[in-house]
């Protein structure tokens, strides 16, 4: 029997031979055992996070187990050698018992984005040493990285990503890259390593992967792991207690994904990062980085995303970018000049630096632009008539500046039909509320004219129906709030702040705005008189000291359950407290 076995197996290679387009079928024994394996398993719908996934698993029924889904074998000896059950909706424990280990000539395994409960990693993996590619990420796997995985010295590629309480302590990062010395793409986000980097990872001439997001690493990071010629992609953010050193870039340098925030990298940027030029995104938010920022930024020009916020940049210095971050970066001067070439620029954000001077008339050629935001700087000069130019605008904030000058909200409603945040806060504008009616106009949902120099309520507001936040503090406005205002929105507006104003009154009557839905209502500091409105239902926060209300607290204050902050304080009001 058994000889009969081996000849027809005999037979069947000879075959194979021959007519190279006939396959082998597939074993019994591997068949079995990824049968095995999928009764081991629960599909469970929910835990598979694209709602379209299915398993892959649930189709394996027919005999030949080398045309299954996920499955492919080797054309010559029939044996399994790579199983893809990425995103299968498999959920249940495993350990070294499952069959799984039984598939000994397995050269690339996925489980990737299944549940397997919280399991560590079984032993058994040792039995797979052929793998060359191994994804075990975002898998609900726990616990310590167990030994066995450092004798699969063909790894290539190791993803242990997002899983939860993971650790490779014991063995250690260290044991890892010193067993595993074939790794081009290794991935541990969020694993507890708690060590430092081997200073050996820096001869892993092939590494091309290494995401290490997370993992509590402290100590000097490796500064020549960045020259490695064949790395594109480097990612150790989130890891607040690692520092080091950003090395010279040569122009051979293949790296797409620096990504480094939430580090402690710090010196200086040098200049030869402009070399990249294969670099798409460079993410330093959040590092000790000093010096100046070099222009040679310009250069890079595969970039497509900027981020270099929170850092100590002493002072200022790309063309297909869409997205630029900088601010909180401590720029100085001058907005950037270089800045206005990038005519794809999507995102502009120069927040909370120290930048002086005129906005420059060139912004007018950033035609893409669809978030400005230059707020908490110190801005000088007339509100740029280039702004309503900049037709895919969607939010425009120059809140804290020193703007001067006037706003045509008319120009600004109907040129700038997408804008749906404005800020224009504290600035020395002025605004001409004069409107026409359009029949399509900007439809604001947060519009913030603090100190804008009104003296009265602007008509367009009676249009402005999708509003959530209003502010119209600090201003002169003077009389009574009129019957309209809220009425308009009351569905939408959810903060209203009407503080340090010459309000009186309200145009018939106080009920007005009870029936609104308004979780934040400021009314500070105005000439309120009359008794006490009772706030909206739902009304969180309810301020209206340093008003002119009189007679007691009506009672029914107190069905207002929502409110946390209440100020009634620097009133007229007499009487008991409710
Ligand atoms: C499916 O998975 C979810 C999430 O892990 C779990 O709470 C639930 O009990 C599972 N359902 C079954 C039938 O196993
Ligand atoms: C991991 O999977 C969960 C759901 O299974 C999903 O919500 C989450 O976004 C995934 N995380 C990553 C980083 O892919
Ligand atoms: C998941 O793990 C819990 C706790 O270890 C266990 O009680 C439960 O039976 C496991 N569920 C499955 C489907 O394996
Ligand atoms: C391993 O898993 C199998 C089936 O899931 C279970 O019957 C067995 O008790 C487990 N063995 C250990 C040692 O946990
Ligand atoms: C390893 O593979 C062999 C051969 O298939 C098998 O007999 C053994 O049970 C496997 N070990 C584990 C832990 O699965
Ligand atoms: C690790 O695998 C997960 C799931 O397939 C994937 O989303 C992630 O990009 C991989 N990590 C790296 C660095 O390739
Ligand atoms: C990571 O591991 C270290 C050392 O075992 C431990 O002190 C630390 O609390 C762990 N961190 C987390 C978030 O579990
Ligand atoms: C790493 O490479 C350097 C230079 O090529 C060599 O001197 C050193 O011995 C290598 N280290 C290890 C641990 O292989
Ligand atoms: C780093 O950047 C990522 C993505 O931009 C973000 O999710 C993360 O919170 C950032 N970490 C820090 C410390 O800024
Ligand atoms: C930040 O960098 C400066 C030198 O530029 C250094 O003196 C300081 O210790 C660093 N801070 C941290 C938290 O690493
Ligand atoms: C900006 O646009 C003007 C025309 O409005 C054009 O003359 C000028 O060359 C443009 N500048 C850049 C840097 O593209
Ligand atoms: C407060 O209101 C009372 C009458 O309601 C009026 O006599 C008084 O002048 C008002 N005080 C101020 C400061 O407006």
């Amino acid at each position: 029997m058994h000889l009969l076995l081996l000849f027809s197996s005999f037979n069947l290679i000879v075959l194979a031979h021959f007519t190279s387009s006939v396959q082998p079928l597939c074993h019994d024994d591997e068949r079995s055992s990824l049968l095995q394996f999928k009764d081991s398993l629960i599909i469970n719908k929910t835990v598979c996070y694209d709602s379209s996934a299915y398993s892959k698993v649930a189709s394996w029924n027919t005999e030949d187990c080398c045309s299954w889904d996920g499955i492919t074998c080797n054309e010559v000896t029939g044996h399994l050698i790579k199983l893809d059950l990425t995103s299968s909706c498999l959920y249940g424990s495993i350990n070294s018992t499952s069959t799984l280990f039984h598939l000994v000539h397995l050269e690339w395994l996925s489980l990737a984005d299944n549940d397997f409960n919280g399991s560590e990693i079984p032993s058994g993996i040792i039995n797979l040493s052929m793998l060359s590619y191994l994804n075990l990420a975002n898998s609900s796997f726990s616990g310590q990285i167990p030994w066995e995985i450092l004798e699969l010295s063909k790894l290539e590629t190791f993803n242990t990503s997002f899983n939860h309480n993971m650790e490779l302590q014991k063995p250690s990062l260290r044991s890892l890259v010193e067993k595993l010395t074939h790794l081009k793409e290794l991935a541990l986000d969020e694993v507890n390593i708690s060590s430092s980097i081997p200073h050996i990872l820096a001869n892993f001439s092939l590494l091309t992967i290494l995401s290490l997001v997370k993992c509590e690493l402290h100590g000097e990071f490796p500064a020549k792991v960045f020259q490695l010629p064949n790395l594109h992609y480097i990612n150790v953010q989130d890891n607040e207690n690692l520092f080091g050193y950003l090395p010279e870039f040569e122009r051979s340098s293949l790296l797409q994904h620096l990504i480094l925030n939430g580090t402690r990298f710090s010196g200086e940027i040098p200049y030869s990062i402009g070399n990249l030029r294969f670099l798409v995104i460079l993410n330093i938010r959040y590092c000790n980085l000093s010096g100046s920022i070099p222009s040679s930024l310009g250069n890079l020009s595969s970039l497509e995303e900027l981020r270099l916020g929170y850092n100590n940049f002493s002072s200022q210095d790309s063309r297909s970018l869409s997205w630029i971050d900088l601010s909180c970066i401590n720029l100085v001067g001058e907005i950037p000049s270089w800045l206005m070439n990038l005519n794809q620029l999507e995102i502009l954000s120069l927040s909370s630096n120290r930048l002086t001077g005129r906005i420059p008339f060139e912004i007018r050629n950033l035609t893409q632009l669809s978030f400005l935001v230059l707020h908490s700087n110190q801005l000088q000069g007339p509100f740029p008539s280039a702004f309503y130019d900049l037709k895919n605008l969607r939010m425009l904030d120059v809140n804290s500046n020193n703007l001067s000058g006037i706003v045509d909200m008319d120009m600004l409603l109907h040129k700038l039909k997408n804008l749906v945040v404005l800020s224009l806060s504290s600035n020395n504008l002025s605004l001409l509320t004069k409107t026409n009616v359009h029949t399509k106009f900007a439809k604001f949902q947060v519009l913030e004219l603090q100190s804008c120099n009104l003296v009265e309520f602007p008509d367009f507001l009676q249009n402005q129906d999708q509003l959530l936040e209003l502010d119209l503090s600090s201003n002169k406005i003077v009389g009574q709030i009129p019957r309209w205002f809220f009425s308009f929105s009351t569905h939408n507006l959810v903060v209203v702040n009407l503080s340090s104003n010459l309000l009186t009154g309200f145009d018939q009557g106080p009920v007005s705005f009870s029936q609104t839905g308004i979780k934040s209502l400021d009314l500070r500091s105005n000439k309120l008189q009359g008794s006490l409105p009772i706030p909206p239902l739902n009304t969180m926060v309810y301020l209206v000291s340093y008003n002119n209300f009189t007679g007691e607290i009506p009672p029914s204050i107190c069905n207002s359950s929502s409110l946390e902050v209440l100020d009634l304080s620097h009133n007229n009001l007499s009487g008991k407290l409710p």
